[in-house]
């Protein structure tokens, strides 16, 4: 994996899903910008190597590393035991956990065990995606799943779904960013906590110690606590 340019040096392809503020979105001149850009930004300056990054879409994240077309995947991905089976992850740089989005004024969803004869919205297999099957059943047409998250919210929005399920810290940023949309966000316990990791094609060491080792310099620097606001081990 990662071509090398004329003059020696290696530039890397990325992909990712640039509707999840605060880790990617679109600024207004079309630029790709958020936490996992500033990441990427600070590890290819430690580790002296180019990269693009694209919006290509959450399934191809997956699909095109496995092709070869990328070769690395930076979009909020929490590392999992199920994509371990295809794929490598570097070290954590994120920790999140899922909260679940209502309409302000409801008042019957409280926790997760109240979404079970609910409609609920979420980001197609993403880890809200397996928590709503856990919680609803594996193929409950009750699942609503969508490209993106901000679909997901739309449904609360517009009484498609009961509730919606998202990670902590982009749905906080759609509240920050809509003040006006009516909803609310509910916190459960029993959700684990979930790391995000940069995603290589399983062993392609090359790119993975690349994105590692210049990771483990900004978490030694203190360069990635800035960026991210967060301690992380
Ligand atoms: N952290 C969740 C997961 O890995 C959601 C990530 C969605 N990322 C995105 N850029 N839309 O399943």
């Amino acid at each position: 994996g990662g071509s090398t340019s004329e003059d020696g040096t290696t530039k890397l392809v990325g992909g990712t899903e640039a509707t999840f503020a605060p880790f990617e979105s679109m600024d207004d001149n079309g630029n790709i910008v958020g936490i996992d850009v500033d990441v990427l930004n600070a590890i290819s300056e430690e580790m002296d190597f180019d990269y693009e990054l694209k919006n290509i879409g959450w399934e191809p994240v997956f699909s095109q590393i496995t092709t070869g077309e990328i070769d690395f995947g930076a979009a909020g991905i929490t590392i999992t035991d199920e994509r371990k089976e295809s794929y490598d992850f570097t070290d954590p740089y994120f920790e999140s956990t899922l909260l679940i989005v209502v309409p302000e004024d409801n008042t019957s969803i409280t926790s997760v065990e109240d979404l079970k004869d609910k409609k609920v919205s979420v980001q197609i297999n993403s880890t809200s995606h397996e928590a709503a099957k856990k919680i609803l059943g594996q193929t409950n047409p009750d699942i609503l799943a969508y490209e993106n998250q901000p679909l997901a919210i739309q449904d609360v929005i517009n009484g498609t779904a009961d509730a919606a399920l998202g990670d902590n810290a982009v749905l906080i940023e759609y509240m920050k960013n809509n003040p006006d949309a009516p909803i609310k966000t509910i916190e459960d316990d029993s959700f684990e906590k979930e790391y995000y990791g940069l995603m290589v094609k399983k062993g392609n060491e090359e790119v993975l110690n690349l994105l590692n080792d210049g990771l483990k310099k900004i978490k030694e620097n203190g360069k990635l606590a800035e960026i991210t606001g967060q301690e992380i081990e």
